[in-house]
């Protein structure tokens, strides 16, 4: 089974992601070493509150959640808190059970990335699903400690689609650029899923009815639920999805690849961070001139099967929320 780590800034959509995930560990098929939150979606007081009653909520407390570093370039981007909620769970966190784990006692990230990379190097897969902020921050502490990873499988970027946050720049990527680019420069075992596959996964009210279907007292399909219905309605007030009821769940492209590669198309090749552009900061350059060259740093996601990926996510969050 694969020993994993995932790095998130819930988040609607790492929310989905993070209940899938949780129902692969649940069925035996991954282990989940640890959970860095990051900041991002919302602040790291608020993305470590969410992703500790995530696991609350599922049973899986004793995992450990790190508090996010903060820092980056500070003031880039906004955060997302006016499409994912306040509190980055679509404003249901007072709903889901008060986790045992606190912010002040919690670890940083970047020590926990790098303790965890040391004890089992080449061993771990990074799931990074927000800004790239703690594993730059674990990087510059600890230098050649992600080359320790297995993968580090990144939900980020836009390379032919246009950009979410601004014209040209993704959300995690545009959030901190710098960090984006150190994790860039210095790793050669990413896998990219850009906007260009993931805005392709969206997930509607009728699939959260069908996970609801087969428990429909169980308070993790009722969080599906909730969580779906908000996220539609700013998906909508955003025209984030051309008028049609769902909502992005850009994340779990992440998990995908990890566990249903079918789904997923890749190239390789090497990506560059634009960081000093005045209308392209925070964008992901990939060099297309020539085939594969040495030296590739990413393998990059081009095409994604949507409609199998999403079946066989909520066949598994079906799994998670029966008894
Ligand atoms: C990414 O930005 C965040 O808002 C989402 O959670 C996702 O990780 C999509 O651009
Ligand atoms: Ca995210």
């Amino acid at each position: 089974t694969p020993k994993l780590i995932l790095d998130t800034d819930p988040g609607g959509d790492d929310s989905l992601a993070f209940l899938w995930l949780l129902s692969l560990v649940k069925q035996g098929l991954a282990e989940l070493v640890a959970v860095t939150a990051v900041d991002g979606n919302v602040h790291a007081r608020l993305t470590f509150a969410a992703a500790a009653k995530l696991l609350a909520l599922c049973g899986y407390e004793s995992v450990e959640v790190a508090r996010g570093v903060i820092g980056g370039s500070e003031g880039d981007a906004e955060d997302a808190g006016d499409i994912h909620g306040a509190d980055g769970m679509g404003n249901l966190s007072h709903t889901l059970p008060e986790p045992a784990q606190s912010y002040e006692a919690a670890r940083y990230s970047d020590e926990v990335l790098i303790e965890k990379l040391k004890q089992a190097p080449g061993e771990i897969t990074i799931i990074a699903i927000g800004p790239l902020t703690n594993l730059a921050a674990a990087e510059k502490k600890s230098p050649g400690v992600l080359r320790l990873a297995k993968e580090i499988v990144i939900m980020g970027g836009a390379f032919a689609a246009p950009g979410n946050i601004t014209p040209e720049a993704e959300f995690n990527i545009a959030y901190d650029p710098e960090a984006a680019q150190l994790v860039f420069a210095t790793c050669d075992n990413l896998i990219v899923l850009p906007l260009d596959v993931t805005r392709h996964v969206v997930f509607t009210p009728a699939m959260a009815e069908q996970v609801m279907e087969v428990a429909p007292t169980s308070p993790i399909s009722k969080f599906v639920m909730g969580l779906c219905k908000f996220m539609v309605g700013t998906a909508l007030a955003f025209r984030e999805t051309e008028g049609q009821q769902g909502f992005l769940v850009h994340d779990a492209s992440t998990l995908a690849y990890l566990f249903y590669p079918e789904t997923l198309r890749f190239r390789r090749g090497q990506v560059e961070i634009e960081i000093l552009g005045q209308w392209t900061r925070g964008k992901t350059l990939l060099d297309n001139r020539h085939k594969v060259k040495p030296g590739a740093n990413a393998w990059v996601a081009t095409e994604i099967d949507s409609v199998n990926l999403l079946a066989l996510m909520i066949e598994d969050l079906k799994v998670l929320v029966k008894d």
